[in-house]
C-alpha cells in the first residue's frame, strides 16, 4: 500500500519555490494535496502543478491545518514566523533558510552526507546554505577517506542565493550597461553587472560575512567534524544561478590526486568534469539545471605536500536549495522519518 503526503510550500514564488514546484512534479513526489503559500502581495495568483493551476495563498495560522509536510523557502524571519506553529500543527518542516541551522536540536542534512542524522528530527530540519551543500557534496568523500584538517575556499556565487528578484536585477543591469545607461541597484547594493562584489551579508568583529561563517560551522556540523579548520572568501560575482568555488584542502598525509580523482568519479551527486587537454573544467552555464555538482581541476598543491585543490560548479538553486530539500523529504518518505500517521493512504 502506497502512501501519499499533503504538502505546503512556504515561499512558493521564489526562485526556490518554482524549483520545489518543478522537483516535487518530475521526481513524482508522492502527493494527495499541496497548497502554495507566500506573501500577501502573491495572494490570488496561481502556479502550475502537473498540468493544474494551483492558487496561491498568503500564508495564515490555519495554513498548515491538515498538511504532513512545509518546504520553507521564504527567508529567515518568515520561517521563525511560522516554524513553531506548523509543527504544532503536526507538520514536519523542511526549512531552507539560516533560521535554525545551528539549533542543537535541529538536523542540518545533506543526503549524500549525513542522511542518518535526520531520524532523529523534532518536527524541523535544516537544509543548509547553498555554497555549503556544494562543497560539502564534493569534500565529504575525500575526507572520509582521509580527514580534512584545514580546508580554505573562495566562492563566485550567482545573484540567485539572494532570490528572484535578484536574478531579475542582474539582467536588468546588464541590459543598462550594454545600452550606456547607468544600472540601478535595489536588491544589491552595487550593480552586480560587469562588476562582482565580496557577499553582501553582515560582517562580523573578525571581518568574516556571514555567508562565510556559515561555511565553517555548517560543514563542521555536517561532517560532524567539529576540528577541521575552515576559512572562506565569498564573492557575488554576476552569473546568474550557478555557484562556483575555489577549494583547497589540507591532509595530514598526501592524497594522490588519481586516488581523489577516482573518489570524486564514483561519488553520490558528484560529476567529475576534466579535459585537461582542453582546459574544460565545470563552469556555472553548464552546471545550471544539473542535479549533480561539477568538480574538476583536481591538482596537487604545489605549496603543501598534503594539498589538494579542486574546482567545482554547482546550481545553487537546485542542489543548493530546492533538490537537497526535495531529496531529505524523500529521505523521511523512505525511511518512514514523517510521522507515520502524517501519511495519508491511497
Ligand atoms: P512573495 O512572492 O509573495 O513576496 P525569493 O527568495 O526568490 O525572493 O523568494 C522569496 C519567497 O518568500 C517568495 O515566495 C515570497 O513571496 C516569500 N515571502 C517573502 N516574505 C514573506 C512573508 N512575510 N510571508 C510569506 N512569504 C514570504
Amino acid at each position: 500500500m502506497s502512501k501519499s503526503y499533503r504538502v505546503a510550500i512556504l515561499g512558493a514564488t521564489g526562485a526556490v519555490g518554482a524549483e520545489l514546484l518543478e522537483l516535487l512534479e518530475s521526481r513524482n513526489f508522492p502527493i494527495s494535496n499541496l497548497k502554495l503559500l507566500a506573501s500577501p502581495r502573491s495572494a490570488g495568483r496561481t502556479l502550475k502543478f502537473q498540468g493544474e493551476d494551483l492558487p496561491v495563498a498568503a500564508v495564515t495560522a490555519e495554513s498548515f491545518a491538515n498538511v504532513d509536510l512545509v518546504l520553507a523557502s521564504a527567508g529567515g524571519s518568515t520561517s521563525k514566523a511560522w516554524a513553531k506553529t506548523a509543527i504544532a500543527a503536526g507538520a514536519v518542516v523542511i526549512d531552507n533558510s539560516s533560521a535554525f541551522r545551528m539549533d542543537s536540536q535541529v538536523p542540518l542534512i545533506v543526503p549524500e552526507v549525513n542522511p542518518q542524522a535526520a531520524a532523529h528530527h523534532q518536527g524541523l530540519i535544516a537544509n543548509p546554505n547553498c555554497t555549503t551543500i556544494l562543497m560539502a557534496v564534493a569534500v565529504w568523500p575525500l575526507h572520509q577517506v582521509q580527514p580534512v584538517k584545514r580546508l580554505i575556499a573562495a566562492t563566485y556565487q550567482s545573484a540567485s542565493g539572494a532570490g528572484a528578484q535578484a536574478m531579475v536585477e542582474l539582467q536588468t543591469q546588464s541590459q543598462a550597461i550594454l545600452q550606456g545607461e547607468t544600472p540601478q541597484a535595489e536588491i544589491f547594493p552595487y550593480p552586480l553587472a560587469f562588476n562582482l562584489f565580496p557577499h553582501n551579508s553582515p560582517l562580523n568583529d573578525w571581518g568574516y560575512c556571514e555567508e562565510e561563517m556559515k561555511m565553517v560551522n555548517e560543514t563542521r556540523k555536517i561532517f560532524g567534524s567539529p576540528e577541521i579548520a575552515i576559512t572562506a572568501t565569498c564573492v557575488r560575482v554576476p552569473v546568474l544561478r550557478a555557484h562556483s568555488e575555489a577549494i583547497n584542502l589540507e591532509f595530514a598525509h598526501p592524497f594522490p590526486v588519481e586516488k581523489a580523482r577516482e573518489i570524486l568519479a564514483a561519488a553520490p551527486g558528484v560529476k567529475l568534469v576534466e579535459d585537461w587537454q582542453a582546459n574544460y573544467f565545470p563552469m556555472p552555464m553548464e552546471a545550471s539545471g544539473k542535479d549533480e555538482v561539477l568538480v574538476g581541476r583536481i591538482r596537487q598543491d604545489i605549496s603543501h605536500p598534503c594539498g589538494l585543490e579542486l574546482w567545482l560548479s554547482g546550481d545553487q538553486i537546485r542542489k543548493g536549495a530546492a533538490l537537497n530539500a526535495i531529496q531529505i523529504a524523500e529521505l523521511l518518505v523512505a525511511k518512514n522519518w514523517l510521522h507515520p500517521a502524517a501519511a495519508a493512504t491511497i
